[in-house]
């Protein structure tokens, strides 16, 4: 983990909390880049080994899922993508679910209270938006490598206000001031827990934690996805990660892929 003088990243306090799954990682910082996931995935194509990290200040370009753009500012966010390949044998279905799981646990490690998951792969913190992952696949001479993108907001920016579709939560609402590197490390050693584990019996051991933490469950939802709208009540995850969605006359749908929001009260 190289530590130079003009880097913005405490490297001795990152690596206090990474413990012991200091020798898993090597993370990099840049002041600013277009986005983590984007500089990552040419890292990947130019052979960069399972673990590298790159956190950032500032994207120009942050991307979250199905086309979204994703909002961070330096003091307010934490904004962090890793490289991370799996043995070949193991399918990565529910892995982003796995993913939100590691974060979901770092920051209840961490003493942070009312931390959700809401399906796919949102983190929220009472009810509200904290932080979401973006998972891309790059393809390259060593076989698949993923990489994960996390963007966490720390402290709230009154500038985004003006930008965001949704209601936020940022772990400062509850006066909760943690140092970046501190979260950080509680999530990369979370991670690398996770993956291990996920590595060799992919989502179903983790699916139960998962399904304890799913903030939604028992709620009237509306799925939105490219093959349309759906209606009913959210229910658990299936080994695979898919949504069970519990529709008129028992039936139940499995939905692989889309966003969950509240639906309307009928009135
Ligand atoms: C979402 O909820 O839509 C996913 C958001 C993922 C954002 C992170 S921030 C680090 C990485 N770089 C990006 O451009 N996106 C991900």
């Amino acid at each position: 983990m190289p530590a130079t003088p003009q880097d913005g990243l405490d490297y001795p306090l990152l690596l206090q909390h990474l413990d012991d799954a200091r020798t898993r990682f090597d993370v990099d910082w840049l002041a600013e880049c277009e986005s983590t996931n984007t500089v990552l995935l040419e890292r990947a194509a130019r052979g960069a080994p399972s673990g590298s990290v790159l956190v950032t200040d500032r994207q120009t370009a942050g991307r979250g899922r199905r086309g979204r753009r994703w909002l961070s500012s330096p003091d307010c966010s934490l904004t962090f993508s890793l490289l991370w390949r799996l043995p070949p044998a193991i399918s990565s279905a529910g892995l982003s679910l796995a993913v939100g799981l590691a974060v979901a646990q770092a920051l209840e490690n961490l003493g942070i209270q009312g931390i959700g998951l809401k399906w796919p792969n949102d983190i929220w913190q009472h009810g509200r938006k904290l932080g979401g992952v973006l998972i891309e696949v790059a393809f390259d001479h060593e076989g698949l490598g993923l990489i994960i993108g996390i963007g966490l907001n720390l402290r709230r920016d009154p500038e985004w206000q003006h930008h965001l579709d949704q209601a936020s939560a940022a772990l400062g609402d509850d006066g909760a001031q943690f140092h970046r590197e501190i979260v950080l490390g509680s999530v990369l050693r979370q991670l690398a827990k996770i993956l291990d584990c996920f590595g060799k019996e992919g989502f179903t051991p983790l699916r139960d934690a998962w399904c304890v933490r799913n903030t939604l469950l028992g709620q009237a939802v509306r799925i939105s996805s490219e093959n349309g709208e759906h209606l009913g009540i959210c229910g658990d995850v299936a080994a695979d990660g898919a949504l069970i969605l519990h529709v008129n006359c028992g039936a139940h749908l499995l939905i692989t892929s889309g966003d969950v929001s509240l639906a309307p009260i009928q009135t």
